[in-house]
């Protein structure tokens, strides 16, 4: 038994004939950057997520920094971000000379801890960057509740979370004032390279974006102010819009795996109570807190499970000795910003975050895609409950 952590050719083989078309007809267009396909996928999002402006660029990376560009981001101004998530999230505040100013996580999601927030603003503060990290929802309201009083512009990191629903049922990446998205191939819904996509209910910041974009310029060639080469490729718009219609099929496959672990972890006395956050001596797994209820028992918030994280402890013995019987796992992410050697002038210390520390000692991710069988999840489980059983 083998389970790679993700296997992308079962989904090509099952979109085949269409994607190659999609690749074919592009080849024959020669329109191979901007043009007829992105402006049909950008509509295409535009419905999807109930947004009104949507457009393609070359990156999730560049969504987030088209977006501080968009908003006027200046050396020397403040950018609130979370010091646990993905690089590019802190990345594009230091490359426009803007400083990252970080807060800790919430336990249970990983995401951004709102609580964190109001004490690190100052004159300076210009934007909030929440992320909606391995795809699912940060506690929104509470962010835009705070950008509202202070006047700061909120930027989403949607990268991992494309099609997931706030707990009122809009989509991530639209609630705040930008939202950004990532189609990096791994994401659940992928391109053929690196693509991405930023969004924009503001008919002012949507002007500024869609210039940006091409360098700038209004019209051709005539520059009102300085952006960049944020463009994406048509081939990468015509594989979305093949994979766009999927999208959440994909994702409830996810879901549905991920609460078949939750069953197997549980059957074999592996699993923590429900949102705990630290490990009690028994049982050795903290599981993903997923999906929030109201008192109505209403379902409030999905999770698509970009990523399927679970916390454990002796973690990278056990991410070894899973290698060593063929199961794929990751790290997501063994080092929070705040002790990243090229932040150091940012002047934190090891210590100031402990919610992020002790979260980037204890994830790891599982393999979580679609088509993974119950066989294949239930080998997982009964290997995790093999090393504990051996070490204890
Ligand atoms: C949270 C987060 N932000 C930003 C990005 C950047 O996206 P890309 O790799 O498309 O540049 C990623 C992608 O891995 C991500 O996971």
């Amino acid at each position: 038994m083998q389970v790679p952590l993700l296997d992308l050719k079962i989904q090509y083989k099952a979109l085949k004939n269409e994607l190659d078309e999609a690749l074919i007809r592009v080849a024959e267009s020669q329109y191979f950057i901007l043009g007829p396909e992105v402006e049909s996928m950008e509509k295409d999002f535009c419905d999807y997520l109930n947004v009104k402006h949507s457009l393609g660029v070359s990156s999730g990376t560049d969504a987030l920094l088209l977006a501080l560009m968009a908003i006027g981001i200046k050396p020397g101004d403040e950018v609130i971000v979370p010091t646990f998530s993905f690089f590019a999230t802190a990345g594009v505040v230091s490359r426009l000379n803007a400083v990252p100013v970080l807060t800790d996580i919430d336990p249970v999601t990983m995401n951004m801890d709102p609580n964190d927030i109001e004490k690190k603003i100052t004159p300076r503060t210009k934007a909030i960057i929440p992320v909606h990290l391995y795809g699912q929802s940060t506690d929104m309201d509470p962010i835009m509740k705070i950008a509202n009083k202070h006047k700061l512009i909120v930027i989403e990191d949607a990268a991992q979370a494309i099609g997931t629903q706030y707990k009122d049922g809009r989509m991530v990446g639209t609630i705040g004032h930008i939202g950004c998205f990532s189609f990096f191939p791994s994401k659940n819904l992928g391109c053929f390279g690196d693509g991405g996509l930023v969004v924009t209910n503001d008919d002012k910041l949507w002007d500024n974006l869609y210039i940006m974009r091409v360098h700038g310029a209004k019209p051709k060639y005539y520059h009102k102010v300085i952006g960049g080469n944020f463009r994406i490729d048509a081939i990468q718009a015509a594989v979305i819009k093949v994979k766009l219609p999927h999208l959440d099929n994909w994702s409830g496959g996810r879901r549905k795996n991920a609460e078949t672990y939750t069953r197997l972890f549980k059957d074999r006395g592996l699993a923590q109570e429900e949102g705990r956050t630290s490990f009690d001596n028994m049982n050795k797994v903290l599981l993903p807190k997923a999906v929030y209820k109201d008192k109505a028992q209403k379902v409030k918030n999905y999770h698509i499970y970009n990523q399927y994280i679970i916390r454990v402890q002796q973690r990278d013995e056990l991410r070894d000795f899973l290698g060593s019987q063929k199961i794929g796992t990751e790290i997501y992410y063994p080092v929070p910003f705040h002790v990243q050697e090229c932040f150091a002038d940012l002047g934190y210390k090891n210590g100031e975050f402990p919610v992020s520390e002790s979260v980037a000692e204890s994830t790891i991710a599982l393999p979580i895609y679609p088509e993974l069988s119950e066989e294949q999840l239930t080998y997982v489980v009964d290997k995790i409950k093999e090393f504990y059983t051996k070490i204890d």
